[in-house]
């Protein structure tokens, strides 16, 4: 049985969309534990587009179960997580102009710098893990640069169109993730999953945790809309 951890950095972009305090992605992380989230995700990035400081620290006070602080390998995010002390750190590569994590990390070209961050944080007890894309030498420089866990990127899965190619994709996410459990290293997965493309994952027993955010903030909405407006309904009809 595999496990869900929710990102909940997309409340917090449709905050900022105002620029005032609601949706708190705090609240919204508490109700994701009450229904059954394994741990809870954001992704503090340096511009501060969606999930800030405050968040971060407040999340740290109130997740429950399982705190993943994703963030770019640079030192000033290295001296917050070493202060907040989340349960996983997830190292990203962050472009400034993207909308979201492009790529998996290169940590065959730059393991040296991956091992010292890697030892800082695990020093701190917190957990190290590694997003990197469905490739045999990502996964061998993760274990040699200390990773404790692998999240492999599943973008060119989500985003194949043809059957042949997101049969191709799939399979390399399945040989990674077999390569990985072989080198003792713990399986994630995630980017672009939604409540279709994730049924296929049932034959990759490997991966023991999912990191889904945009197709449940998305479902979010359009589940709760109903509820949203009839409540509205009621208030406007009392008037
Ligand atoms: N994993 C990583 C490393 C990510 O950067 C993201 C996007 O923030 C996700 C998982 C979740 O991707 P999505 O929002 O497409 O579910």
């Amino acid at each position: 049985m595999a496990l869900l951890s929710v990102n909940v950095d997309h409340i917090a972009t449709i905050r900022e969309a105002r620029g005032i305090d609601e949706p708190d992605p705090v609240l919204a992380a508490g109700i994701a534990e009450l229904a059954g989230a394994e741990g809870i995700i954001c992704h503090l990035r340096r511009d501060r587009r969606h999930i800030k400081d405050r968040d971060l620290s407040l999340l740290r006070q109130t997740v429950k179960t399982k705190l993943n602080l994703e963030m770019a390998p640079v030192k000033e995010l290295l001296d917050i997580a070493l202060n907040i002390k989340p349960d996983v750190v997830t190292l990203v590569p962050e472009r400034r102009e993207e909308l979201t994590t492009e790529g998996g990390l290169d940590v065959a070209r730059s393991k040296e710098e991956y091992k010292g961050i890697t030892s800082r944080l695990k020093e701190a007890g917190i957990s190290v893990s590694f997003f990197i894309n469905p490739d045999p030498d990502q996964i061998r420089a993760s274990l040699d640069a200390g990773a404790d866990i692998v999240e492999i990127n599943t973008r060119e899965y989500s985003e194949a169109r043809s059957e042949s190619d997101i049969l191709r994709h799939f399979e390399k996410i399945s040989e990674a993730a077999q390569l990985a459990r072989k080198l003792k290293l713990r399986v994630h997965a995630g980017h672009g999953l939604n409540y279709v493309n994730i049924k296929r994952f049932s034959s990759i027993p490997e991966i023991e945790e999912y990191s889904i955010g945009h197709s449940i903030i998305a479902r979010t909405l359009i589940v709760g809309i109903d509820r949203a407006v009839r409540e509205m309904v009621t208030l406007v009809s009392q008037l």
